[in-house]
This record gives structure tokens, sequence and C-alpha cells, in this order.
């Protein structure tokens, strides 16, 4: 028996040809084609596509699986009235998270597996999720619902349905872009979440459900969030020094910095730098991107040398300020396009199952007496 890795760090645990990363050179690749290449040249349809059949599709190809995708957007309307029944006090991750498990309960045939039931069922929840995290922002803010259109892409549409008006090209694009980037990750621990819930045989709901829950985490997805409550905190670019010095002095993580794999930069935090630079300026944003980039300049000169580095959360902070979208809708985002990358992943796992039971180290006491309750 090999030893005890705390954090599973280093342990191989599934094969996948999805991504690939190498975290030395700071290398991510989606099914070979770097991320940066996908970021410039596809769509997040195409990029699903490719990642849950390990190659590009044909012209025809994309356009049926577009097809498909966009006819499943819309929410069965009793969902949507529960939408309007939830307490405007809810934290949308928990809504996302909820609202997933429930869609089992729309579905006739649940717990089917099979290759094409799984795909179905990931479809189906990729298409929805956008409309469940749009209905619900807007029956928080006392808004009627906006209805899917299906004319529209993806990020389009989500867009549309959350704000009640299509985004200008350049937005459409650059969430488009976002959603790229972080479609996958190998087995980052939201990934390895669903892959250990359907190595059960559970359903593909379940898993997807279970992922959503790990990916809220501050030191995973919702360390984004973190990266925007840390710029809010800093009043402007001169007190990032003694901001960021303060945290190092005592200790604290800072969000949005460091990985467990990437010892140098996040390709994904290349891409999204540039994407909120550019988004920073045409919205009146600069002082948070020149904050942003003080941080790293920062974090870099007392923590390079560790390895510590921005990571995809870092960058997609200011992006998504500037897409307009509020501050507790940046980890849905981050999920809804790593469902994309969530399914891949369970339908990989079911055409090669084998039950995830990993062994304790059993630290405790042996041979204890078992005392009376009188006499304890
Ligand atoms: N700020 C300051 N110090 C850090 C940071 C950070 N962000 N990250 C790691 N370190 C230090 C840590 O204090 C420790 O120092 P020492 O050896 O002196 O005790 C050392 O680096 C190793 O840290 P670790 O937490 O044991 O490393 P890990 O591989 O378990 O953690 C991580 C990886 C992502 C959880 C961690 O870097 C972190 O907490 N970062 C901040 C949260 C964050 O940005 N998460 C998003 C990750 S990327 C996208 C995603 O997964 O969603």
């Amino acid at each position: 028996m090999s030893d005890y890795a705390k954090g599973l760090e280093g342990i191989i645990a599934a094969e996948t040809e999805m991504s690939f990363i190498d975290g030395q050179k700071g290398v991510l690749e989606y099914v070979g084609i770097p991320i940066g290449e996908l970021g410039k040249n596809s769509t997040f349809e195409e990029t699903v596509f490719l990642l849950w059949n390990q190659r590009l599709p044909k012209a025809s190809e994309l356009e049926a699986f577009t097809k498909d995708l966009r006819s499943r957007y819309e929410i069965p309307g009793a969902l949507a009235e529960r939408i309007k029944a939830l307490p405007t006090t809810a934290q949308p991750m928990h809504v996302l998270r909820t609202l997933i498990s429930e869609l089992a309960l729309y579905d006739n045939d649940p717990n089917a597996n099979d290759p094409d039931s799984a795909r179905d069922k990931s479809l189906n929840v990729l298409a929805k999720a956008p409309a469940l995290v749009a209905y619900f922002d807007r029956h928080r803010r006392g808004l009627d619902f906006v209805k899917p259109d299906a004319s529209l892409g993806f990020a389009e549409n989500f867009l549309n349905m959350l704000n009640g008006e299509k985004p200008t090209e350049t937005m459409a694009r650059a969430f488009d872009i976002c959603m790229i980037l972080h479609t996958d990750h190998g087995l980052n621990n939201s990934t390895f979440t669903a892959r250990v819930i359907i190595s059960t045989l559970s359903d593909v709901y379940s898993a997807l459900t279970g992922a959503v829950g790990s990916l809220r985490g501050p030191l995973h997805g919702g360390a984004n969030e973190g990266v925007m409550h840390m710029l809010n905190e800093i009043p402007d670019l001169d007190a990032v020094e003694p901001f960021i010095m303060g945290k190092i002095e005592r200790k604290d993580k800072i969000m949005g910095f460091g990985h467990r794999v990437y010892k140098a930069k996040d390709p994904r935090a290349f891409a999204l730098q540039g994407l909120a630079k550019q988004l920073a300026t045409d919205t009146g944003n600069q002082d948070l991107f020149n904050k942003s980039m003080k941080i790293e300049e920062v974090m870099t000169r007392e923590l390079g040398a560790k390895g510590i580095y921005p990571n995809v959360d870092f960058y997609s902070a200011t992006t998504y300020h500037c897409i307009g979208l509020k501050l507790d809708l940046f980890t849905p985002m981050f999920a809804m396009s790593r469902l994309g990358g969530w399914s891949g992943h369970v339908i990989e796992q079911l055409s090669n199952n084998r039950l995830f039971r990993p062994t304790a180290k059993y630290v405790g006491p042996h041979d204890a007496p078992y005392v009376a309750i009188g006499d304890r």
C-alpha cells in the first residue's frame, strides 16, 4: 500500500482524454488543443462538443449539437413557479445546487446511466442552468422572467435572460471566452466529486449537484468572489502594497493566487488578464484592473519563488465585474461553464467505471474498553 498523501496531492485517480495540464510549464490543453487557441477561435458550444467527443465537430455536427442545446433552454413551468417562491435572500450557488437536483424530479427516467441517457441528461442540465440562475436573479430583483431565446448562443442567451436586453457583441464574445476557459480542468475537486458520485452508479443529477456544492468553496470556485471582495476592500492603488504585505505577514491566503497543480502562472489567467484589460477600458473600470496588476506585481515579488501566481479566479473577477455581473453570480458563472466539463467526466467515468473507494489511515486507539454510561 502506498503512502498517505494528504489532499490526494500527486495521486493519479482517473484517466481522462479531456484536458491535459503541465503545472510547471503552465500548459493547459483540451483534447490536445492549447487553451489559448480555443479562447481565440472556438465557442463554448464547440468546446463542449470537443470535450464530450474528443474531437472538433464538423460544421453539420456543430449545428445539430447547438440546435439540440438551444431547444432545451427553457425549464419546466412548475420549476419556474417554484423559483418565484424561493427566499430572495438565498445565495445563488445554493439555489443552483438545489435546482439542478430538482431537475431530476422532472425526468421520467432519472437514474438511466447508459451512454445515450447520460449525454441526454447532461445536455439538459447544461442547457437549463442559465435559466435557473437568471430566473432566480430576476425573482430576487422583483422582475419578470425573460424567456430563453433559442436564436441566441449560450452566452448571449444567458445575458439576455439576466438583463432583459441583448448584450453587445463584444460583451457576448467576452463572456463566451470566459465560459471556454472555465469548462474543464483535469481532476479538480468538483470534477473529482462528480466522478466519485457517479462511480457508485448513482445518477447524473446527483453527480452534478455534488459538483456544484464542491465548487462553491472559497479554496475552489468561490475564490473569484473572494478576489472581488479584496479588490473592493482596497481603496486605491497606493493601498495595494500595505494591504497585501499585511496579509502575507499574517499568513492569510490571498484569493486568486496559488494552485495545487500550477507552479507557474495559470494559462487561463493570461487570457483572462487580456480580457479584463480590454473590458476595464471599455467600461471605465481601469482602477480595478490597475489594482489587480499591482496585486500581481507584489505577490510575484513576495511569493513567486514559492510558485504562487495568479490562478483562473484572479482576473475572472474583474472580467465578470466589467460584464456587469453581481458579485454573488461570479461562482454560478463558473459552475455554468464547468457543467460542460463535469458532464464530460461523468460520461467518461461511466464508460470505464470502477467504484472509488480509497482507504483511510486509522490513527485512533485500539482495544479501547467500553465504559458504561454511568462511569464516563
Ligand atoms: N496566498 C498566500 N499563500 C498561499 C496561497 C495564497 N493564495 N496559496 C498557497 N499559499 C501558501 C500556503 O500558505 C502554504 O505556505 P506554507 O508552506 O508556508 O505553509 C503554501 O503556499 C502551500 O499552500 P497549500 O494551501 O498547502 O497548497 P494547496 O496545494 O493545498 O492549495 C490552493 C492550493 C488553491 C487551495 C491555495 O493556493 C489557496 O488556498 N489559494 C487561494 C484560494 C484560491 O485562489 N483558490 C482557487 C484555486 S484555482 C481555481 C479553482 O480551483 O477553482
